[in-house]
């Protein structure tokens, strides 16, 4: 293998450019020559891309985002867009590609493995919803944004006596829902994973409200079976004896800002991992996280189930709410 090259795509997430820094100098540690492809599988189908050098990747480690800039794109879901692609590799003579994405990303990645590009995926998604890796790019410094917020939505909450209902990005995956709700110490959360009445999350507003709680943090995944705004509509339909309520949706915010110290690290051996795999002639895998060690998983187990919520945690959470 003599040249690769890099691509993001998807939602970004906070550690990107850490990953494609690591990858960019392994790779050229190793010999090869590396190339960015711009605008994630949208920029390899128009042959957008250009060659790295460790000066273009100076700088980056703190910075969210991604310099190489990402995209959904719907034209490289098609057999003809991947044909595409995979000729513009050959013309640029690619021999290897590095996907840092999430599982739509990665999936794309493996449909390129099927036609038989070498490629190696990079798990990158504050949902933590891909299968066989046990965390992902982004997923600490996205908590840890939820939290910063969820902590002063928390102050003015109880300066007011009331009940908030704060919803979190995630997609269908109620991971960063759970883990900011015990994190946080929120008294309830919504789970795309777990069907709940709304009327058991009023009888516990209502039971707080009499105990004289000063606050009540509901904690909402985008994705969760009630509704944030269903939630919060049932509660100003029945509520005239219990706290005022308020909704806030967290939204993107949780994908940009600087990586945490976790992720630049789980980035950086993340991307260093997959170029150096390709350096060894190794493809077709995925980078994973897998009981506090990075190893390489097939890339065709993207297509394997995902994992469940935690139960415990949510029982935790259940339990601690009081
Ligand atoms: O996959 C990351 C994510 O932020 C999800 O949590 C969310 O549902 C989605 O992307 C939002 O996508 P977009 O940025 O395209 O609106």
């Amino acid at each position: 293998m003599k040249r690769i090259a890099l691509l993001t795509s998807g939602g970004d997430a906070p550690g990107m450019n850490a990953a494609i820094r690591a990858a960019v100098r392994v790779g050229i540690a190793r010999g090869l020559e590396v190339l960015g492809v711009q605008w994630g599988y949208r920029g390899l189908i128009s042959g957008d891309l250009d060659r790295m050098d460790n000066r273009s990747v100076a700088g980056i480690i703190q910075q969210g985002g991604t310099m190489l800039g990402t995209s959904r794109s719907r034209e490289f879901m098609s057999e003809a867009g991947q044909l595409k692609a995979m000729e513009v590799l050959a013309k640029n003579k690619v021999d290897g590609l590095i996907v840092i994405g999430g599982e739509g990303s990665l999936r794309g990645a493996l449909a390129l493995h099927r036609r038989g590009v070498a490629v190696v995926g990079v798990p990158a998604s504050i949902d933590n919803d891909l299968a066989c890796t046990e965390t992902a790019i982004g997923v600490d410094t996205a908590l840890n944004t939820a939290l910063e917020a969820v902590d002063k939505i928390k102050q003015t909450a109880s300066s007011h006596n009331r009940a908030f209902i704060i919803e979190v990005m995630g997609r269908n995956s109620g991971y960063l829902a759970l883990a900011t709700a015990v994190a946080s110490g929120a008294e309830a959360v919504l789970l795309p994973e777990v069907e709940i009445d709304p009327e058991v999350i009023f009888h516990e507003i209502d039971e707080a409200y009499q105990k004289h709680k000063t606050h009540f943090i509901i904690i909402a995944a985008e994705g969760s079976t009630l509704k944030a705004v269903q939630l919060k509509d049932y509660i100003d339909r029945k509520g005239a004896r219990t706290y005022e309520s308020r909704l806030t949706i967290l939204g993107h915010v949780q994908r940009g800002g600087s990586p945490t110290a976790f992720d630049r690290l789980l980035a950086t051996r993340f991307g260093a991992k997959a170029a150096g795999s390709l350096a060894d002639g190794i493809a077709g895998k995925m980078v994973v996280w897998d009981c506090g060690r990075i190893s390489l998983a097939d890339i065709d187990k993207i297509e394997s189930p995902r994992r469940p919520i935690d139960n415990y945690l949510y029982e935790l959470a259940e339990m601690l709410d009081r």
